[in-house]
């Protein structure tokens, strides 16, 4: 089957899109001319969910340089960039992917990946690689292993794993030290902020924002909004993390009582009903919801209508609820992650170290994959390191090695106090 694309003449706009990501992305077009070179993914198909973006076209174009055969679906109804799916399908790459899906649409895009009987999965949320568990057990065969970008993902896979279901090798890429450090903290930070502005244009200094969850993307969400002159107040339910936030310098407290004093309200902990009908009860008029969690369940939606009595979107990516008592409550992309929904996701240079770790991790999974056991790995460490020196190379830094005399000293136990 051919692909299904939104509206093909938008190609040629897509592949400008896509040579700006990769004029920004050295790391990845480094690891493409050694893919074209030495062509490690000969004879192997690959089968990807993932937010169709510029920067994820780098990563599949790279994936063809090394001789993969590709067919992509997004990992999110709504953050497909419709340009960018029309240039990839125009140069031969099987899309399925669309912005504004319906969750049958997002489904059948799944599916037909899973017909191109793929033997490496990329997988962003674990949306493709559930679904081949529950619904096409019998492809089952040809993987021989996969890889999930996201936190959300990685636990469900771990707990799928834990099942004792797993059913073939998942390395585990976001939790490479070059992809979470740089691409959840740093990215999400930016890119939240970015999505927020694009959708409101509201002024950011003198707000109080309420982060909901201090991990890697609270952090650097956390951390940006302050850049911004915001006032930021973060929830969490763990105690290490909460206290990491209050001595970063951040307000901590329960979103109850957060709920009272928010303007602009932010979840990132990949959990559920994260803000709900008791806080929406309380949350100021005006104040805008967004989130950057990778499910839409962070905002409850069923509480938000529930007590709702009318709904209208006033700008692009922006839906007002008008509750009884007059107030009213801006919900951003339908509490989709708003960086990729209302913005265009990370910064290209991030999503480099990233899908730097995606490349080198199917290309390990096509050579070690039989021999991997059915759990979830960490990536490689040389793969973790390799990525880091590449960065540091494009960057044109350079760093120090250590001498023979320091390599021997901390490797031993002989000399202490002198
Ligand atoms: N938008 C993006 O582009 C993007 C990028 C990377 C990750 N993600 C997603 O963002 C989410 C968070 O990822 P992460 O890497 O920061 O995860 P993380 O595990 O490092 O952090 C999540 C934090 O949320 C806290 N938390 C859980 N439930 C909470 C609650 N009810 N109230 C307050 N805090 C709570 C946890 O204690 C934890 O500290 C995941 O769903 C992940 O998949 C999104």
């Amino acid at each position: 089957m051919e692909s299904k694309v939104k509206d093909t003449s938008l190609a040629e706009k897509g592949e400008l899109s896509i040579e700006w990501a990769e004029s920004r992305m050295p790391v990845l077009m480094r690891i493409r001319e050694v893919f074209a070179e030495r062509k490690p993914l000969a004879a192997i198909r690959v089968g990807a969910s993932l937010h169709v973006t510029k920067e994820t076209a780098v990563l599949i174009r790279t994936l063809v340089s090394g001789g993969a055969e590709v067919a992509l679906c997004g990992s999110n109804p709504l953050s497909t960039q419709d340009d960018v799916a029309a240039s990839l399908a125009s140069s031969g790459v099987k899309v399925y992917a669309w912005r504004g899906q319906t969750a049958d649409e997002y489904y059948w895009c799944i599916k037909k990946v899973i017909e191109s009987r793929p033997n490496v999965t990329i997988d962003d949320g674990a949306d493709l690689t559930a679904s081949i568990h529950e619904m096409n057990p019998e492809y089952i065969e040809d993987i021989l292993g996969g890889t999930e970008e996201t936190t959300t993902g990685v636990v469900r896979l771990k707990a799928l794993a834990e099942s004792g279901k797993l059913r073939y090798p998942i390395i585990s890429v976001n939790d490479a030290y070059t992809k979470y450090l740089f691409d959840n903290r740093y990215g999400t930070g930016q890119s939240t902020l970015d999505g927020i502005l694009r959708s409101t244009s509201v002024l950011l200094a003198g707000k109080t924002i309420v982060v909901a969850g201090y991990g890697w993307c609270g952090r650097g969400i956390a951390m940006r909004s302050r850049g911004m002159g915001a006032q930021v107040v973060v929830t969490e339910v763990d105690p290490v993390r909460a206290l990491e936030a209050l001595m970063d310098g951040f307000r901590i407290m329960p979103i109850d009582e957060a709920a009272e004093i928010g303007d602009i309200f932010i979840t990132a902990t990949g959990d559920i009903n994260v803000i709900r009908k008791e806080h929406m009860l309380k949350i100021k008029n005006g104040a805008i919801l967004g989130n950057a969690g990778h499910f839409n369940v962070e905002v409850s939606l069923p509480d938000l209508e529930s007590i709702s009595i009318r709904k209208r979107t006033v700008r692009n990516s922006v839906e007002e609820y008008s509750l009884s008592d007059g107030r009213r409550l801006y919900l951003l992309s339908e509490g989709r992650l708003v960086n990729l929904a209302a913005a265009e996701g990370h910064p290209s240079e991030v999503m480099m170290m990233s899908f730097a770790n995606q490349a080198l991790c199917v290309q390990y999974i096509a050579t070690h994959g039989r021999g991997m056991g059915k759990t979830v790995h960490k990536v490689p460490v040389e793969i973790d390191r390799e990525v880091a020196r590449l960065a540091i190379e494009s960057l044109g830094a350079k760093i120090d090695q250590l001498t023979h005399e320091q390599s021997k000293y901390l490797k031993s136990w002989e000399s202490g106090t002198i």
